[in-house]
């Protein structure tokens, strides 16, 4: 692969020191070791290191001329609770939990493009290198934004990168406009009147009741909306009764809803509500949902979606750069950031045989073939965000 050859040559080392963090994972808000790792390397490199945002957020701050230029690099530090079923050297040493999104080797290719850019200062303006917790769920992201990240750390434009195991090595997934999509969480309490399983006609069922509700807010994507929109409505878990004899007062549906467009979300949430107080409402029941907005839709600026697509050809070759990739309905909380600044998240191949083992899979590993032409890509992008002489 034509990555750097300065980087290409140091592969040994961030090789270990991917292998080092896959061994030692933390969870959300728990990368104290994983952000001193990250803390003292950086240092180590003469980067100008701040620690605390978000707990355990590392950013290193690395300025060269005189430009007032600025961009953002963003890695993600925090691993899975689960339990890793890799047998190798380097599996992880902490029983449930697990390095099982590949941040292992995103924090490693920042790191060693924050070397490289720390060495060769081939930029002009400011770097910003956002080392950050908890993106698994607790979105860390928009936390280090409301502490104040964009504040102090000013910066015209940020770049996120995920490994992809759909995509082969040596491959980049660049597209402008929604790359990810919103995540929702529902819980709908759903309360009836319990009795004799013997003798339902003394109760109202909430059962029933919940089957219904399942069943009808299926119709919120199919029949609702626009066929060329895409959104999932997924009811995850169906909670209630203790007996086979005995009808509950209550039951509880949970799960998620996933939508790209703003209107969507806003009538998915007010539908599913809508149903859900109808339906239990016709069988004499009622039903309350609880709704929370976890990650909003990850959206990507036209512009810097284009600069991205320009450095990921530089690294792999135009003909590796897949433009017309479909959004996922999965999400990712660099959307917090992309709602802040204009930029661009990509994806980065990392499959192919072994290697396609899915995200949050138990086999999963992260690829080190791939770690210079991830950390070719970041020095290409500072370089091209703050260019000299210009
Ligand atoms: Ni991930």
């Amino acid at each position: 692969m034509p990555v750097l050859d300065s980087i290409a040559a140091r592969l040994d080392e961030m090789i270990a020191w991917r292998r080092h963090l896959h061994a030692h994972p933390e969870l959300a808000f728990e990368e104290v070791a994983t952000a001193g790792f990250v803390a003292d390397r950086l240092a180590a490199f003469g980067i100008e290191v701040h620690r605390g945002l978000a707990g355990t957020g590392v950013v290193g701050v690395l300025r060269h001329g005189n430009s007032p230029r600025s961009v953002g690099l963003r890695a993600d530090m925090d691993a899975l609770a689960m339990t890793e079923r890799n047998g190798f050297a380097h599996a992880s040493r902490h029983p449930g939990k697990m390095h099982g999104c590949g941040h292992d080797g995103h924090t490693a290719m920042l790191l060693g493009a924050a070397r490289h850019l720390a060495e060769t200062r081939n930029f002009d303006g400011t770097v910003h290198l956002i080392f950050q917790p908890a993106e698994e769920g607790a979105g860390g992201a928009k936390v280090m934004i409301d502490q104040g990240l964009f504040d102090r750390f000013p910066c015209d434009t940020v770049f996120g990168m995920h490994n992809w195991p759909q995509l082969p090595p040596g491959t980049f997934g660049v597209r402008a406009g929604p790359v990810m999509a919103a995540a929702d969480h529902f819980e709908i309490t759903v309360t009836g009147k319990g009795g004799h399983g013997a003798m339902p006609q003394l109760g109202i069922d909430p059962v029933l009741v919940a089957a219904h509700i399942v069943t009808a807010a299926q119709s919120l994507v199919s029949r609702g909306t626009d066929p060329v929109d895409a959104a999932v409505v997924s009811v995850t878990m169906i909670q209630g009764g203790s007996a086979f004899n005995v009808i509950p007062d209550t039951v509880t549906l949970s799960g998620t809803v996933r939508s790209f467009r703003p209107e969507t979300q806003d009538r998915l949430q007010h539908g599913l509500a809508r149903i859900a107080e109808r339906v239990a409402a016709a069988f004499g029941a009622t039903a309350e949902t609880a709704y929370r907005r976890n990650y909003p839709a990850t959206l990507n600026s036209r512009t810097e979606a284009a600069v991205a697509a320009s450095v990921a050809a530089q690294v792999v070759g135009a003909q590796n750069v897949h433009r017309d990739l479909e959004p996922s309905m999965a999400a990712e909380d660099f959307a917090f950031m992309l709602e802040q600044r204009p930029g661009c998240y990509v994806w980065l191949g990392q499959g192919g045989g072994a290697a396609s083992c899915m995200l949050h899979n138990p086999h999963y590993d992260f690829q080190d073939q791939i770690l210079p032409v991830g950390a070719s890509y970041w020095v290409l992008l500072a370089e091209t965000a703050l260019p000299r002489g210009t």
